[in-house]
């Protein structure tokens, strides 16, 4: 079950770079998706199959908990394809006010020996109008895909506009997605915006609390943190997390701290170990009473299988996948369903 021997077609991605060949996949997926029955294919070759992989989590139904994270379809292009695969949820995003371009390329590095990426993409994103219209036109499968929005900092923007653009955002995505992450821990080689404190923190999310709390649906706001953050940073975001109407946490992001010299923040391998461990704090402290979606190094089965005893209730993919292809998702949840199998 723990066997993620890569496939031909994976092995021949794996020589191109990690960019070039998330985009090959990306447009192969497209392609499929034009096919007749290719989305049926698609269902076919992937969506688990275990039982009981259903999850009720901050008062949404998910049909599996294994999603993609923020930066694997950040324009929400291939939300109709991602669907039909099978995934239990997409987080769209970063999402910006306008379009920015990212970092110019190369710009996501691999670290072949410890299968890990270096990213320094820079959040490209084509922007809020783009991104609505792909919402707006998403076809039969998308429909029944659980969204998430990760809201991020527009690099070209000043600090003191975020609370602003991060509302904007917010206001416009409320009735196009089912949740949303905010994304606290922006990177990019010009500029970084990372919060760590309390006031700064609560700045930028009461707004959103406060217009969420004029609507008649409700939609569950998530922090995205930084694997970088102190005991005592952490400790910030759990008292946030008990003291306000925050819905709960993704842990974690990329580090900036294991990439050391390079312009960027590392993904995948290096990072399962720290990832589990902040998950574990923050649902010791929380008593298990608040979801966490669980992100960062998730490999292969066995960390994600890991990452849900440590107390994640929901797993978000990215590097793995982009460096496994999608067989990790079924992989993944049958891993999943042993846990439960095993607390019958
Ligand atoms: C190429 C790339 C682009 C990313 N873009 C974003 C982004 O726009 N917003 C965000 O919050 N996280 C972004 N991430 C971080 C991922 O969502 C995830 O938190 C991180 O990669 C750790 O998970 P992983 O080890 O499974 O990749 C990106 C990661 C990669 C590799």
């Amino acid at each position: 079950m723990n066997d993620m021997r890569r496939s031909l077609f994976q092995n021949i991605l794996w020589t191109l770079p990690a960019e070039v060949a998330h985009n090959i996949r990306m447009a192969l997926l497209g392609v499929v998706g034009l096919i007749p029955s290719g989305k049926w294919w698609l269902r076919l070759c992937h969506a688990p199959q275990s039982k009981n992989l259903e999850r009720e989590v901050f008062g949404i139904h998910f049909r599996n908990p294994v999603g993609l994270a923020a930066g694997f379809d950040p324009n929400g292009d291939r939300l109709e394809e991602l669907a039909a695969t099978g995934f239990g949820f997409v987080e769209i995003g970063s999402v910006v006010p306008r379009p920015q371009p990212g970092t110019p390329r190369p710009r996501i590095k691999r670290l072949r020996s410890s299968n890990s990426l270096i990213d320094n993409s820079g959040y490209p994103c084509r922007g809020l109008e783009y991104i609505l219209n792909n919402l707006r036109q998403r076809g039969s499968y998308a429909r029944e895909l659980v969204i998430g929005c990760n809201i991020g900092h527009l690099t070209a923007s000043h600090r003191e506009d975020s609370v602003k653009e991060y509302l904007r955002v917010f206001r416009n995505m409320y009735q196009y997605v089912d949740f949303f992450v905010i994304n606290i821990s922006c990177n990019t080689a010009s500029k970084r915006f990372i919060l760590r404190n309390r006031e700064e923190i609560q700045q930028l999310i009461e707004p959103l609390f406060e217009f969420r709390r004029g609507q008649l649906d409700y939609r569950p706001i998530l922090l995205k943190i930084s694997p970088d953050l102190t005991k005592a940073e952490v400790d910030t975001i759990i008292d946030l997390l008990i003291e306000t109407p925050l819905d709960g946490i993704e842990a974690v992001a990329g580090s900036i701290e294991m990439a050391r010299k390079s312009p960027g923040a590392v993904t995948g391998a290096l990072l399962t170990e720290r990832a589990i461990e902040i998950v574990r704090y923050i649902a010791q402290r929380t008593d298990h009473n608040y979801p966490i979606i669980g992100s960062g190094g998730m490999m292969k089965p066995e960390d994600i299988r890991h990452m849900m005893e440590a107390g994640a209730s929901l797993v978000a993919l990215n590097t793995g996948i982009r460096e496994n292809g999608f067989r990790l998702l079924k992989k993944a949840t049958e891993a999943i369903a042993t846990i439960d199998n095993k607390e019958d």
